[in-house]
């Protein structure tokens, strides 16, 4: 069966062939890897392109007449057009190729600090990761603007009404994930967009977790910024893309200095390049650039609406065989959500179930996900978070909801 076949029948057993990594044993057990919102495994296709890059064509990008150089800035530059294609950016040059989410968020959080003063405000969501607001606190911090926070409620989901109110002519910037990574909340980012434009604020998405689930079409969020990692996505770690309005990063100033992002230098003034290489200082990740274009390939020759309905009902079976766990308790049980369960079992640590799955050849993620304030919200020290992919299957589920069992007994 052709590779387009086994995808357009959705055959999960075929797919599961092209990820190495699923064939392996954890302690013993198969390996059934839960925890894909940290990072997603990576397909034969996405890892042979690297070895082919570091096989035949490494060279420094854009800086040499050379055949190995001028092979591997093609690549690199095609995959910039990729992403640009899969985000439906107006233009190329709107793509910025990051090192990730954070990278991203920070290069946005920096540049508006010289577009910011005091008396100025900005808005965060009660549901970030702390990359989307640590980041934020600093720029506050340099500017002496002030930071408000739409709050949440139990299920997991922001207060719309609080945000409409927290909304003036002083906001000046919104940041909001799409999705939520500790709860899978997705949030409603068009009404979010829509109603910071209204008093002219601009608004930056985090799509770090909505990226392996949901295709954005940013022309048609009409959002400011969006960033994402191409690790969640079935792509390497080290690489991501931050999106912007061309009129906005021509705004916003260089966020490092280096080779590359320069026009022409001098001891007494320096230029900088054009768009996208502004923002692109020193030697960047080109084979992790080829490769995020490969796994956006690998994504879309499945199709996000596949993904996403298979991936729902991975969410559905999971979440019923769980609720009737004695004791167990699911936090993020938003109306809108994607396949990301986070739980907790009585009084019993996440990290004693979270060794006990392992052993038995299962990984979940446990703690605070690098969400405090969510967990503050729900007086908790951190949870269990199961997150599923499209190569995860219901055979595994059952493994899972077999071991936790087990676990919990040993436990109680
Ligand atoms: N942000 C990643 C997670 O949620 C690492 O696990």
């Amino acid at each position: 069966m052709s590779t387009i076949e086994k995808h357009i029948k959705f055959d999960v057993e075929a797919i599961r062939k092209e990820f190495p990594i699923l064939n392996r044993q954890v302690n013993g057990k198969p390996l059934i890897y839960f925890d894909n919102a940290a990072t997603s495994q990576t397909p034969q296709q996405v890892i042979d392109v690297i070895v082919d890059y570091y096989s035949n064509y490494n060279a420094n990008i854009h800086r040499g007449v050379h055949t190995l150089s001028q092979e591997a800035t093609d690549a690199y530059e095609q995959a910039r057009i990729k992403i640009q294609k899969h985000f439906n950016a107006k233009h190329t040059h709107e793509i910025i190729y990051t090192s990730g989410t954070t990278h991203g968020i920070n290069l946005v959080a920096s540049g508006f600090s010289s577009l910011l003063q005091k008396g100025d405000e900005v808005i965060v969501s009660g549901l970030e990761h702390h990359s989307n607001i640590v980041p934020w606190q600093m720029l506050c911090e340099r500017t002496g603007v002030t930071l408000k926070v739409i709050p949440m409620n139990q299920n997991g989901e922001l207060v719309l009404d609080d945000y409409d109110s927290l909304l003036n002519k002083k906001t000046k910037l919104v940041f909001v994930n799409h999705i939520s990574n500790a709860l899978g909340t997705i949030n409603p980012i068009e009404y979010i967009i829509k109603k910071a434009h209204s008093v002219g604020a601009a608004v930056l998405v985090d799509g770090a977790q909505s990226c392996p689930h949901i295709k954005p079409d940013v022309q048609a969020l009409d959002v400011d910024f969006y960033v994402c990692s191409a690790h969640k996505i079935c792509g390497p770690t080290g690489v991501g893309m931050l999106y912007g309005k061309q009129e906005w990063l021509k705004k916003l100033p260089p966020y490092q200095g280096g080779g590359e992002m320069i026009a022409e230098v001098s001891f007494e003034k320096t230029t900088y390049a054009d768009l996208p290489h502004k923002f692109e200082a020193g030697t960047p990740n080109v084979s992790g650039g080829i490769a995020f274009g490969a796994a956006l390939d690998y994504m879309n020759s499945i199709g996000f609406d596949t993904i996403a309905n298979y991936e729902n009902e991975l969410l559905v079976y999971a979440t019923k065989q769980l609720e009737n766990i004695e004791g167990l308790k699911i936090y993020g049980t938003a109306k809108e959500k994607t396949s990301v369960i986070s739980f907790n079992v009585g009084n019993i640590h996440p990290y004693d179930i979270g060794t006990i799955l392992d052993k038995m050849g299962i990984a979940v993620r446990t703690g605070h996900h690098c969400a405090q304030p969510i967990m503050d919200f729900y007086q908790i020290p951190g949870t269990i978070r199961a997150s599923f992919m499209f190569y995860n299957t219901k055979a595994e589920i059952d493994t899972f909801i077999t071991a936790l069992k087990k676990a919990v007994m040993m436990l109680s």
